[in-house]
């Protein structure tokens, strides 16, 4: 009798953490169209550009084409294949490798909260998710169509494909503007939020182990985290030189290739930390295999090289606070949105 009584009582109590819990989940709207976030995004950080409103004819046209292999020169790879819901949006290789088996020179960044960031890539080189979509399709070392015309004309040519093209932009017209943007869209859609942390920092206290509670403290001071991995997304949007790569005989330069400035020599952008167990091998060059490899590699300040940011310095951190930074990060882990494939694709 007590056990049921105690029971109906906390049941209320989790109703009402739940009540709470959703008022605190933001919107974010683009003209009729609205998301509501998951707990913990800040809709006031979204970026949707003037440019491309979202609508829900052009998510769904995005989703389409972000999963559509036939978009690829043998019809073998789709933006998927290196940015899988399975995988965190990201995928489990050091590098990438397209078509043919082509290898690139980086290791393949997550799309999950790319709503909250404007420049898009390790050097941040395209401006916005629009401009980064127009890369992969047609370079030889990822989809390797032969020009953005031929994409067109695959697109155009599937008979499914302009009348949905009509519901997200008014008319049937196919063109790579159109194509990239409805990619885009989509994009912007898939956001992860309701951690483990998240709730914590609702109020739910028993979301966190007592381990990851210690990391997070660890994270947020004596192990300087923060500094750079700052805020619901556990980005700065900046670029650092942490050192990754820094000790080989031609190291990747990162943002010194847009900036042409010195001290972007070895900066790349601080990523999200949100989904992250989800997303090994890390780094740019998929250099450190496990979570434990990349706090070792803080532990020791990083690499040393001339533009090493002045945030980095051994950390001199014990086993147990290796394993609870690592138990924090873990608590990171929330649902995704719109991460289910498509059943089928236009014909
Ligand atoms: C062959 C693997 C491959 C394919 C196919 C591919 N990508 Fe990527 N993607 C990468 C790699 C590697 C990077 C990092 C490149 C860099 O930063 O220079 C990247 C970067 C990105 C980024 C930047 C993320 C960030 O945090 O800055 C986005 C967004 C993205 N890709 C979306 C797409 C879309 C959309 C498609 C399909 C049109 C696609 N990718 C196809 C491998 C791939
Ligand atoms: C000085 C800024 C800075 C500090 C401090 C920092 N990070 Fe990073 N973090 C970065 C940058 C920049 C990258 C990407 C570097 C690269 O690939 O070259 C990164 C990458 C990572 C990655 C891999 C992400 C991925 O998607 O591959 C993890 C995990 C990570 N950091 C966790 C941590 C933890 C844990 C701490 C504290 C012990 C920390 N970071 C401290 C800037 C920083």
């Amino acid at each position: 009798m007590f056990r049921i009584v105690l029971s109906t009582a906390l049941a209320v109590v989790v109703a009402g953490g739940a009540i709470a819990a959703e008022s605190k989940r933001d919107t974010v709207k683009s003209g009729a169209w609205s998301m509501t976030l998951p707990l913990g995004l800040q809709g006031d950080s979204a970026y949707i550009p003037d440019g491309n409103p979202m609508n829900e004819g052009k998510v769904e046209l995005g989703k389409l084409l972000y999963f559509d292999k036939r978009l690829s020169k043998d019809q073998t790879i789709s933006c998927a294949t290196c940015h899988h819901p399975f995988h965190g949006y990201a995928e489990p290789k050091t590098v990438s490798a397209g078509v043919g088996g082509a290898l690139g020179g980086r290791n393949s960044p997550t799309v999950i909260n790319r709503l909250f960031s404007a420049d898009q890539f390790w050097d941040g080189r395209a401006a916005d998710l629009e401009e980064q979509a127009h890369g992969p399709l047609t370079n030889p070392i990822e989809m390797a169509m032969p020009s953005h015309d031929a994409v067109v004309a695959v697109v155009k040519g599937i008979k499914g494909y302009p009348p949905l093209f009509a519901k997200a932009f008014g008319d049937p017209k196919v063109d790579m503007p159109r194509i990239a943007k409805a990619i885009a869209a989509y994009e912007r859609t898939v956001v992860s939020g309701n951690s483990a942390y998240d709730r914590y920092q609702a109020g739910d206290k028993s979301a966190l182990s007592a381990s990851a509670v210690r990391g997070m403290e660890l994270f947020n001071g004596k192990a300087n985290c923060a500094a750079c991995h700052a805020s619901f997304n556990f980005t700065d949007e900046n670029y650092r030189n942490i050192g990754v790569g820094m000790d080989k005989p031609d190291p990747d330069l990162g943002r010194y290739a847009v900036t042409k400035e010195n001290a972007d020599k070895g900066a790349f952008k601080t990523p999200t930390l949100r989904n992250i167990v989800h997303t090994a091998p890390y780094m740019h060059d998929g250099s450190e295999a496990t979570l434990m490899d990349v706090v070792e590699f803080y532990d020791k300040g990083g690499i040393k090289n001339p533009q090493l940011s002045a945030d980095m310095r051994p950390l001199k951190l014990s086993y147990q606070e290796k394993l609870d930074l690592i138990e924090f990060m873990h608590a990171l882990t929330g649902e995704v949105t719109n991460a289910t494939p498509p059943e089928s694709f236009p014909q």
